[in-house]
This record gives C-alpha cells, structure tokens and sequence, in this order.
C-alpha cells in the first residue's frame, strides 16, 4: 500500500497524508551520510511519503544541506515529485550563527527573507511548497510577516505558508493579512492539548489540515517510565493486538481519528518503521479505544 495526497486546505498544497520529519536524518539523530540519506529519501518515495518536513534549524543549520547534497542523488525529474517544507525564525545558540547572543525568535521582514533564500540553497531547490514560521515571536509584526510572505510568494520562491505552534489567537492575528494553510502543532496522548484549546476547532472552521509533530510522543515514548506512560504503553498495547500491529502504528491511527486527518510528521529514521506507518491509513480506532487511549495518556476520564 502507498500513501495517497491530501489537500491541506482548500487553496492549500497537496502533501502526502504520512509525513517525514528530517528532524534527526542529520547531526541531531542519526547522522546518515550522503547514500543513506538519498536511499532513505527513495524509501519514502516508493511508499508515497513525498513530503518532506524541514527546519533551518534542524542539525543546527546544516541538516537541509545534508538533505539537499542527497537528494542531488535522485534523478532531477523527483523535484516534481516532492515537497519541501521548511520553518524559520528560531535562532539558536550554535557555532553556526556565532552572531547570536542569546536563543530567541526572529519574525521580521529580513529574517524571513534570508532564511527562506538559505533553505532554498541548502536545500537545492527553487521553490519551496511551504514555509512555516516555526514558533511565535512575541514582537511579531504581522504586517511585516504578511510583506515578506507576499514578497517570497511573487517571485515564486514559496508556493504556500503557514505556522507552527501558534495558539488560535496568533494564528487569527496573522491570518487577519495573509493567507495561512495549516498550524504545525505537538498532539498525541500525552500532550492532547490542541484538541481541547481550540487549535483543531480552528483548524476545522477554516477547513486547514493540521500537521502534527512527534505523532508518538518522541522517543520518550519508547525510552521513557512512570505510571502514566506505563499505563499509556499497555493501553496501546492491547489495542494493537487487536489490530495486529506495533505500538507506533496505533497511536498514528490515534493522530488520524479527528475528522480533519490531521497529517502526522513521522520522526523515525528506521526504514521499517516508515514503511509500517502506512499501516496506520487502514486502520479505523473505534470511538471507545479513541478515549481510551485519551484517558490513559490524561490520567483521567473524560468528565
Ligand atoms: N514544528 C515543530 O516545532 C517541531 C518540533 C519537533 C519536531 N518537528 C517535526 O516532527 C518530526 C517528528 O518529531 P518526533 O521525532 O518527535 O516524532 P515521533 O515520531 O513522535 O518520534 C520519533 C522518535 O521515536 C523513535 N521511535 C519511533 N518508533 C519507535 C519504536 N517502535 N521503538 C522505539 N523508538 C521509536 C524514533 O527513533 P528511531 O529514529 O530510532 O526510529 C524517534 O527518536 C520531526 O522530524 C520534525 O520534522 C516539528
């Protein structure tokens, strides 16, 4: 089985309905060379994940490079095939931006402009299909956002746009002078939050796909103890017994229940482990395992 494309939002681009984070490909993670990199990018093609999840950041700035030398690898013809997403405006304390003093966030015109033109050089590419600014910036202008949005959508430099982590509030705000096409929001059992504080609702009443990071929870999932994640890992456990398949199947089942499909952002570098993602799209939780599931990760019911 492949995965299929999903519009993300009505005048949204179309990305596959499983995505791969890149997050830990490079010198955050596993640090693949150059070959694992491109077989790793052709795995994912042949199973339909065509879209890619990028950060500057991601391998403190070098990890888009990384990608970008790999997918030099694929014929030219497999730009057409794929799409690059990618965020922008968090500065990190790194070797590599020695200019920065302190962690913080950047939302202004020239930032935008010169992260999106890096991205597009690091990656090799001439387009992006959809930026993201990656975390709120508390002086954020977002006249000055909307201007650099429509500067870079005019030349064709970025297809779509869109934010990550934004409450509803700043997502309204910035939404009020340009057009956004998804939240990129943390949602799985443990952290249920924007199922409840009107992110999904959002998402939902402007007909917007949410993309949702650490699907699994991250590797706490896997590595981490205590009594509600116990609970939480039996829980899912049973479940997919039921269903014949892995832990992380279920709980991307789980991210896929809400009725926006919400498009999970893998992080696994495992081949395996993509390739059963697809397991996910068949499978259909029934409403009461939902909230089970709900209920072990809370560590309540629902009132
Ligand atoms: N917008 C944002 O602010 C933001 C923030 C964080 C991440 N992201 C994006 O979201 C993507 C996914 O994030 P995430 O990595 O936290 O997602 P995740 O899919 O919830 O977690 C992936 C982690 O779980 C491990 N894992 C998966 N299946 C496993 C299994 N069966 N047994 C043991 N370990 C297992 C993986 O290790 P292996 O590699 O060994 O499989 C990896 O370390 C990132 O790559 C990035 O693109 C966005």
């Amino acid at each position: 089985m492949n995965a299929a494309q999903r519009t993300l939002s009505p005048n949204g681009p179309q990305l596959s309905e499983i995505v791969a984070g890149t997050m830990t490909w490079g010198e955050w993670g596993a640090d693949y060379d150059t070959v694992t990199t491109a077989d790793l990018i052709g795995h994912c093609l042949d199973l339909g994940i065509t879209t890619f999840d990028h950060a500057d950041i991601y391998g403190s700035y070098t990890t888009e490079e990384a990608f970008g030398k790999a997918l030099k690898q694929h014929s030219s013809s497999v730009r057409g095939q794929i799409q690059l997403v990618t965020k922008c405006g968090i500065q990190v304390l790194t070797g590599n931006r020695p200019e920065n003093r302190v962690a913080h966030y950047n939302s202004t015109r020239d930032h935008i402009i010169f992260s999106a033109e890096r991205s597009l050089s690091m990656l090799g590419t001439d387009y992006l299909d959809l930026l993201l600014i990656h975390r709120p910036d508390p002086l954020m202008d977002p006249e000055e956002v909307a201007a650099a949005f429509d500067e870079l959508r005019q030349s064709g430099k970025v297809l779509h746009f869109g934010v990550s982590n934004f409450t509803p509030s700043q997502f309204d705000l910035l939404a009020a002078k340009t057009e956004l096409v998804t939240n990129q929001v943390e949602c799985h059992p443990l952290h249920p939050d924007p199922l409840f504080d009107g992110t999904y609702d959002q998402c939902q009443g402007r007909s917007l796909r949410p993309m949702v990071w650490s699907p699994l929870g991250g590797a706490d999932y896997f590595k981490g103890e205590g009594t509600k994640l116990l609970r939480l890992r039996d829980k899912v456990s049973e479940i997919g017994r039921k269903y014949g398949v892995e832990e992380d199947v279920v709980l991307l089942a789980w991210c896929r229940k809400h009725p926006m499909r919400p498009l999970p952002v893998i992080g696994t570098t495992k081949k395996d482990r993509i390739t059963r993602s697809l397991k996910a799209l068949d499978i259909d939780l029934e409403r009461q395992e939902w909230f089970e599931i709900l209920e072990a990760g809370r560590g309540h019911q629902v009132a």
